[in-house]
């Protein structure tokens, strides 16, 4: 349990290495927009030191960012409510990854599966950031003593580590510093799978675009990609137990239910007997009603890059205001001179 001396704040981080994903917006920002409303501060950060741990062209990374923080403000992060701002720009992230690297341990770094599914065969030619990624995830956390972080199922791991890393170095140096923070995986679209194969992630970094819907597409794709969407030829079931086994519907439904802000119990009792001509048009609708005006407000906020990087100094401004005096007694805490 979080230790009550920590106040209530709540942090996550969506990394700008590509366009954001269907998955991105129900697994997180969705769920990110929800949280500014319930009375906790919410600090929430496009995590660009991340996304170099693998290679990205410096242009599209700067236009990827924008676009990025144009997705959280059209999704309804309200940049006056919540801290939103590019993790590069507050340097307590990279100091406290740093004394992080040192406390967690090379066989917790090596057991992570995004490790070994991102290094895949070749880890010898995949950058050391790559491996350290979790450590610097834990210190994105912790330099703002956040308590709460909102994430899909597939960060659950890193935030494991991140308790880890907390609970070492409280016992290392004998303090109670660091909070053990609680993971934030709820609702029905924490893991929201490929549109062609119901057993893998909707991701940014599949190779086919017709895997996943992004928030940039614009209505007649998403439309198209749903009807076109990997399914089998059997009617929805009157229950849940009736989708076992049957993934690729498991997650039309699941998807159904968190555009519809449902629960995948009601859209099947909704659509139970029916088949996918009928739900798949039905989702179309839904996904396109939901989704368009996002994707029309990120054009606009588009149209001035200037006014995002405003948005993302004042972001970090604040940011840094919270990070900084805990870095500093992080520092002390370890034993480093600051005499300036
Ligand atoms: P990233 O950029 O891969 O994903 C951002 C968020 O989207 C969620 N997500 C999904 N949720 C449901 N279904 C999917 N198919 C899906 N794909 C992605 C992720 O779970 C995540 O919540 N390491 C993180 C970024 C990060 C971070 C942090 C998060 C860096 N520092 C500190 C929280 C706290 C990442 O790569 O997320």
């Amino acid at each position: 349990m979080t230790a009550p001396k920590f106040t209530p704040r709540i942090f996550s981080g969506i990394q700008p290495s590509g366009g954001l994903t269907l998955g991105n917006y129900l697994g997180a920002l969705k769920r990110f927009v929800e949280k500014q409303d319930e009375g906790i501060e919410t600090i929430y950060c496009l995590v660009d030191l991340h996304a170099i741990t693998v290679w990205q062209d410096p242009v599209r990374l700067r236009e990827q960012t924008r676009e990025a923080a144009a997705a959280f403000m059209a999704a309804g992060i309200d940049p006056a409510r919540s801290i939103l701002f590019n993790q590069s720009q507050v340097s307590a992230h990279a100091e406290l990854g740093w004394i992080f690297n040192c406390v967690a341990r090379m066989g917790w770094m090596s057991r992570m599966t995004q490790w070994k599914d991102k290094a895949g065969r070749n880890a010898e030619a995949a950058s050391l950031g790559l491996f350290a990624y979790p450590s610097l995830m834990a210190a994105d956390i912790l330099v703002y003593h956040a308590t709460m972080v909102p994430v899909g199922e597939d960060q659950k791991q890193h935030l494991e580590l991140c308790r880890d890393i907390a609970i070492k170095f409280n016992h290392d140096y004998g303090v109670d510093f660091f909070p053990v923070i609680e993971p934030v995986i709820e609702g029905p679209a924490t893991r929201v799978m490929s549109l062609r194969d119901g057993t893998r992630k909707m991701s940014k970094s599949d190779p086919s675009d017709q895997s996943r819907i992004n928030l940039t597409d614009d209505a007649d794709t998403i439309a198209q990609k749903i009807r076109k969407a990997r399914t089998d030829p059997e009617p929805l079931p009157d229950s849940l137990e009736g989708l076992a086994g049957r993934p690729e519907a498991r997650n039309l439904v699941n998807i159904y239910a968190a555009l519809a802000g449902s629960t995948p119990e009601a859209v099947v009792a909704e659509f139970a007997g029916r088949g996918f001509g009928t739900f798949k048009p039905a989702l179309a609708d839904l996904a396109v009603s939901r989704l368009a005006p996002i994707s029309r407000e990120m054009k606009r906020l588009m149209a001035d890059p200037a006014g995002i990087d405003r948005i993302l100094g004042d972001g970090a401004a604040r940011a840094e205001a919270i990070a900084r005096p805990i870095l500093e007694r992080t520092l002390d805490i370890v034993g480093m001179i600051r005499s300036r």
